[in-house]
């Protein structure tokens, strides 16, 4: 708040600007960047602390071409959302929970990152000052783009001697084109996401361009996303290559457990707890693809794209279909209680929103 304060003095002649809404279609958000007013920018040499961070108008950074991210990969992200809710507050749905993982991640890949405090308030800042690019409740959410980044130069392999935490905004809407509707997914035979002893558990920029062939080819071939398996038996699910999936079977529902492969998500925690709440057993194990086929209902969980119902699942070219075209039972019961959640209008039992 202090920080907030002290920017908001010095950039007071855009002050206005903060609180009317932009003006922009909020009916048709989709999943696209628009650039928003202000990012946040904070720097640490490697051994030092993060500190000094600052809120800056949003536009391109500088870096040295030698720097670590640009070179070998030194670099995270996170994502999550702000909401507004029906009763007029700008919430954040459980930000600690990305500013652990960012720390997890920063371990495995070797970089200095900011303190959960840090995070926090990075990212209260952030979301305050872009506040007029936050959706109307109910169409969308801003969503919120932490970065961490070796940006010192290096020319050897090593950890880059200076780090740059930066978080960008965006209002959006839908991940996927077709909404709540189902979405057709192809496993990839060919291709792995992430082997054991890799990064795949950590949210580290390289998963990310890792799947980008799969996915490109089965966006050509008009499936949604490609779902992974795992590399050594080439049998069991892994992830989705932006969210989790689950699978429902006689009212149990199971997803892959987290072993280092797959990326922990926030949302997929979360609807495990909310599943539990509901009176559904969940169970966190290995699941086959024989298992995903006979499944009676296929869904997807993250914070993008939040819970996305699967509607077909093609394997080495035979089409298998869930639920008619129709939503889930399960995954529309998860979808409504999240999003109300989310939205201000469930009761917020788990103490998961920040209020700003
Ligand atoms: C998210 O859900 O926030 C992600 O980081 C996934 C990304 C592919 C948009």
């Amino acid at each position: 708040a202090t920080n907030w304060a002290k920017c908001s003095a010095t950039l007071s002649d855009t002050s206005s600007e903060t609180s009317t809404l932009a003006d922009i279609d909020w009916d048709n958000l989709g999943f696209g960047f628009l650039p928003t007013d202000y990012m946040y920018v904070m720097k640490c040499a490697r051994g030092e602390s993060f500190s000094g961070g600052e809120l800056r108008r949003y536009g391109n950074i500088e870096m040295s071409p030698a720097a670590g991210i640009l070179n070998y990969g030194q670099g995270l992200f996170e994502g999550l959302k702000a909401y507004r809710t029906q009763d007029g507050n700008i919430v954040l749905f459980r930000p600690n929970e990305n500013a652990l993982r960012m720390r997890t991640g920063a371990e495995r890949m070797c970089m200095a990152a900011p303190t959960v405090e840090q995070f926090l308030e990075a990212v209260k800042e952030t979301v305050l000052a872009n506040e007029r690019w936050i959706p109307p409740t109910g169409k969308g959410s801003l969503y919120v783009r932490p970065l961490l980044m070796g940006s010192g130069s290096v020319l050897g392999i090593a950890p880059a001697p200076e780090y740059t935490f930066l978080i960008y905004a965006s209002p959006v809407g839908n991940y996927f084109k077709e909404g709540l509707a189902p979405i057709n997914l192809v496993i990839e035979t060919d291709f792995h996401r992430a082997s054991p002893g890799g990064t795949g558990g950590v949210k580290t920029i390289g998963n990310y361009a890792a799947v980008l062939k799969a996915h490109t080819a089965a966006k050509a071939k008009g499936y949604s996303d490609v779902l992974y398996l795992d590399c050594v038996h080439k049998k069991y699910l892994e992830e989705v290559s932006s969210c989790n999936v689950f699978v429902v079977k006689d009212n149990v529902i199971t997803t892959p457990a987290i072993k280092g492969t797959i990326l922990p998500g926030i949302t997929r925690k979360s609807i495990i707890d909310i599943a539990r709440s509901l009176g559904f057993e969940v169970v966190e194990q290995l699941v086959s693809v024989d298992e995903l086929l006979s499944a009676d209902e296929v869904f997807c969980t993250g914070t993008a794209v939040v819970v996305s119902p699967v509607g077909s699942i093609t394997h080495m070219d035979k089409r298998t279909s869930f639920g008619d075209g129709k939503v889930g039972r399960v995954a529309q019961q998860l979808y409504t209680e999240l999003t109300r959640l989310q939205m201000g209008i469930a009761e917020d039992k788990m103490d998961w929103l920040v209020k700003l």
